[in-house]
């Protein structure tokens, strides 16, 4: 029933205010798949006190047309149960503007909607968030459409990644906004900081004695992140020809997930001290060497719809990253991701440096399978697994691989566990700051980038299915991928 889940969770997880969601970009791949779904959630479980939702895109839709779209959103892709009571009381709360219309439309639109919920909940504030889930380009469009529309004052805006293209344009971005909206109003989604495992790692590393020690360059070899997608580009070939692999992944997600895996304690877990530890990683990154980068591109990308068939956008990318500081200098970051790969995975595997000297005979098999592993799965329902040599019962001395693994489904608590999205939205309509990217980050990361984007290596074709080009072995060499697994994850459902 409606309240009763954010209830049990505790008071204080959802804004004090009803909200007003100008939701632009609205019936675009990401609201239909994740935007919509998601605040139908938040609001049905009661986590928002109350809101409507002014929807704006290009498309020239009347109301009813865009609570179509968004019910079709919501069957095609909310994966809890909802009944057919939520969603109506869901759509009396949407309204649309198409860009079209203008400012003086749009204004209209939001103050119909404050009225609205000051009618529903007198004597009560509330308050407005702006969602731009547009490319970058059309950004700054948008913030002026606002501004023009007097919207910004006491506001939030919510912006999607890749924030700008490059350093230069991320500059200029964040210059104008700042024209529009203070800092403490801006709020950089990268949604992979919303996603349970992603916080897990700053809980595993810092409510633990047990890592934090061996958590450097003296106990730790190398690490990869790793995010192999099996999906192509469904309905996103503009988006993405204009994109890319790099920037659509790992100037965001992989650095950011980077930014977690390698920061120095924070002082607390406030917004600012957070920040600092990641952004003073950032600093630390060496400027990335484009031989250094294998750049992929699927065979057959050409020929998609609204792909150019010359085209050089990579569809792959594995790279290597060094932070130089105390903590890692010498410690190789391997990162990769890519569309239509043989497995869709996201895993940060962490392999420790090997004993000095064995003890155990050749034929023992130690070694033979690696060196230890700490691995995080980041999927929704994560996992984790600490692999080491032991003995393998019997006479003799023979060693096999094992490992002590964790998954999330055990707790029980997976129902729990709320959408990356959900979660940030939640952040950003509460004023929290904690899990967003700043813009000294963001500039930072352009700039460490800027080697490749200025000289990037030619793309290699991969084939569908496959792991990527050949020569990404040579950049780990004399690492391995540690994906594909040898070992399965263990299956703790079939087992009990
Ligand atoms: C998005 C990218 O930000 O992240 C997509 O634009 C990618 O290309 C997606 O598929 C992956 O996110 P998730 O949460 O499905 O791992």
């Amino acid at each position: 029933m409606a309240g009763s889940r954010a209830s049990r969770l505790g008071a204080g997880v959802g804004p004090k205010y009803p909200q007003v969601v100008v939701l632009v970009g609205a019936t675009g791949d990401l609201a239909q798949r994740k935007l919509l779904p998601g605040l139908f959630h938040l609001f049905s479980a009661g986590f928002i006190p109350d809101l409507r939702i002014v929807g704006v895109s290009l498309d020239d839709l009347g109301v009813e047309a865009f609570r179509e779209r968004a019910h079709r959103a919501i069957d095609q892709f909310f994966t809890r149960q909802a009944g057919d009571g939520e969603w109506a009381a869901f759509a009396e709360r949407l309204d649309y503007v198409p860009l079209s219309a203008g400012a003086e439309a749009l204004a209209a639109a939001v103050a119909r909607a404050e009225s609205g919920l000051a009618e529903a909940h007198p004597g009560q504030e509330s308050r407005r968030l702006h969602y731009l889930s547009v490319p970058p380009a059309a950004a700054l469009t948008v913030v002026r459409l606002l501004a023009e529309a007097d919207l910004a004052a006491g506001s939030r805006i919510v912006m999607e990644k890749p924030f700008g293209t490059d350093l230069e344009s991320a500059v200029a971005l964040n210059d104008r906004l700042h024209e529009v909206f203070s800092e403490d109003q801006i709020f950089r989604i990268d949604h992979f900081l919303g996603k349970e495992p992603a916080q897990n790692i700053l809980a595993f590393r810092f409510a633990n004695g047990l890592f934090e020690p061996i958590w450097n360059r003296t106990f730790i070899d190398h690490v990869q992140i790793d995010v192999p997608e099996t999906l192509g580009l469904s309905t996103r070939a503009a988006f993405y020809e204009a994109t890319g692999a790099y920037r659509d992944m790992v100037v965001t997600h992989l650095f950011q997930i980077l930014g977690f895996m390698a920061m120095e304690p924070p002082t607390s877990l406030e917004p600012g001290p957070i920040s600092e530890e990641k952004n003073k990683v950032f600093r630390s990154m060496l400027p990335l060497d484009p031989r250094e980068v294998v750049r992929g591109q699927y065979a057959g990308y050409r020929s998609e719809p609204g792909v150019d068939p010359q085209s050089d956008t990579e569809t792959f990318i594995a790279l290597k990253c060094r932070i130089d500081n105390w903590r890692w200098a010498g410690v190789p970051f391997f990162l990769r991701t890519g569309k239509r790969m043989a497995e869709g995975q996201r895993i940060i595997s962490i392999a420790f440096r090997e004993p000095p000297k064995s003890m155990f005979p050749v034929n023992s098999g130690v070694g033979a399978q690696g060196p230890d592993h700490l691995t995080f799965d980041l999927a929704d329902a994560s996992k984790m697994s600490l692999s080491f040599y032991g003995k393998r019962p019997g006479p003799g001395m023979r060693l096999d691989k094992l490992s002590l693994q964790f998954n999330m489904k055990d707790t029980g608590l997976m129902g729990e566990v709320l959408e990356a999205y959900e979660r940030l939205i939640l952040d950003a309509m509460r004023g929290d700051h904690t899990l967003f990217t700043t813009a000294e980050g963001i500039e930072r990361l352009w700039e460490v980038s800027t080697p490749l984007l200025e000289a990037p290596p030619p793309v290699r074709l991969y084939a569908p299915g496959s792991w990527g080009p050949k020569s990404i072995h040579q950049l780990v060499a004399p690492q391995a991928w540690r994906l594909p697994f040898e070992r399965e994850w263990r299956n703790t459902e079939e087992q009990s």
